[in-house]
């Protein structure tokens, strides 16, 4: 029975959610991927917090025992930030390990030169809980939808605001009793910042774009406006005039160029993505053939994470069983402008 090396990077709520997934699937990985997935490091910074949850020989707080192994072939990044994410995940791919990320981050400012990185070694890059958790919408706009020119993409791809928003709609919860909340339930970043104010949502749109359209876009490009300013009074108005108040996102081609802005929008009542509550998500996919396609389900939280960051591993592995791996990394891009948008 053949065996696959692998490693995280990261052992918090994605690392954990990670880790009890491909836990739980090993008696299956033979007959869905053809090998079985063995996890042989995991790198944290203190080892001591692990040790009730990872065995020892397991836990390592040095870099050098992934990166010179050259039995790990798959490298699974879920430790968040640009620095040190992006040089492992570019040394990984170097020494020719496939890299699987959840890094938003990461992906929306260096994620260009990482996939060219990847090409160049023939390695797979795989960051499909990057954008909207445990959705499947990467792979969907990158395969399935290749037949289509997209011209728009739009929808609630913050799990952590459309959790604020719903409970001081539904509960009259107090904004920073919500976010204490989504905190403890493992959906904020670890600087909640980025959610509250629409950079999580805007580099989630800043990936979603590039790919939608075929372009270079990043988180630079994109307009963002959150919801700190949002009051229970604003949220009790629009309920009186027919809205429900979400944090969008918004991508589409315009004749000027491409256009990306995330900002809370007032949405009527019987719209579906009024709908969406708590920590799910939604994203709205227009494509000239497909016409509207919608994706919704869980945008964060170590399970539905999880499951996205293991869809991308049993992927990895079943394609090197096989041998037929750096398929899907692969982008093309043309170079459309973005539009630059005004306060
Ligand atoms: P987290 O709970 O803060 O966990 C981060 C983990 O990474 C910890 O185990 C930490 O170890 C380790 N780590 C951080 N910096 C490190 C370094 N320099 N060297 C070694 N280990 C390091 O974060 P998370 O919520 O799991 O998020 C991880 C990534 O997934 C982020 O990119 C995030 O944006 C993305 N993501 C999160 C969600 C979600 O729902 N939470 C959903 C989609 C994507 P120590 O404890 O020892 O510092
Ligand atoms: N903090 C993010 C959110 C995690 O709330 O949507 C999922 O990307």
């Amino acid at each position: 029975e053949s065996i696959k090396k692998i490693a995280l990077l990261g052992m918090g709520t994605v690392g954990g959610g990670v880790y009890e997934i491909l836990a739980k699937q090993k008696p299956n990985m033979p007959a869905k991927i053809g090998s079985t997935l063995q996890v042989a490091k995991v790198l944290v910074r203190n080892k001591a917090k692990y040790a009730d949850k990872v065995p020892a020989d397991q836990l390592t707080d040095q870099w050098s025992d992934i990166i010179d192994d050259d039995s790990i072939s798959i490298v699974v990044e879920v430790m968040g930030g640009i620095e040190p994410a992006r040089t492992y995940i570019r040394e990984a791919l170097s020494k020719g390990k496939h890299v699987v990320t959840a890094n938003k981050d990461l992906m929306a400012t260096h994620g260009h030169e990482l996939l060219e990185i990847a090409r160049e070694h023939q390695c797979d890059l795989l960051f499909e809980a990057a954008v909207a958790g445990g959705i499947p919408i990467i792979r969907p706009m990158k395969q399935c939808l290749l037949g289509n020119d997209i011209t728009e993409v739009m929808g609630i791809i913050n799990g952590t605001t459309n959790f604020i928003l719903t409970k001081m709609a539904e509960d009259g919860m107090e904004f920073d009793d919500a976010l204490k909340l989504a905190t403890d339930l493992g959906y904020a970043e670890a600087d909640p910042t980025a959610d509250i104010e629409g950079y999580d949502a805007g580099r989630k749109l800043a990936i979603m774009a590039s790919i939608a359209f075929h372009s270079s876009v990043t988180f630079d490009d994109v307009y963002t406006e959150g919801i700190s300013k949002i009051t229970a009074k604003d949220i009790r108005y629009a309920h009186e005039l027919g809205y429900e108040i979400k944090l969008l996102g918004l991508a589409k081609l315009t004749p000027e160029g491409i256009e990306v802005k995330v900002h809370p929008t007032m949405i009527p009542l019987q719209h579906p993505l009024a709908a969406v509550k708590d920590s799910f998500n939604a994203v709205f996919v227009h494509g000239d053939a497909v016409d509207d396609a919608m994706f919704y389900g869980r945008g964060a939280g170590a399970l539905p994470t999880g499951s996205a960051v293991v869809g991308d591993i049993m992927d990895i592995a079943r394609n090197m069983q096989y041998h037929c791996t750096g398929r899907i990394g692969c982008s093309c891009y043309q170079s459309l402008p973005v539009k630059k948008m005004s306060e």
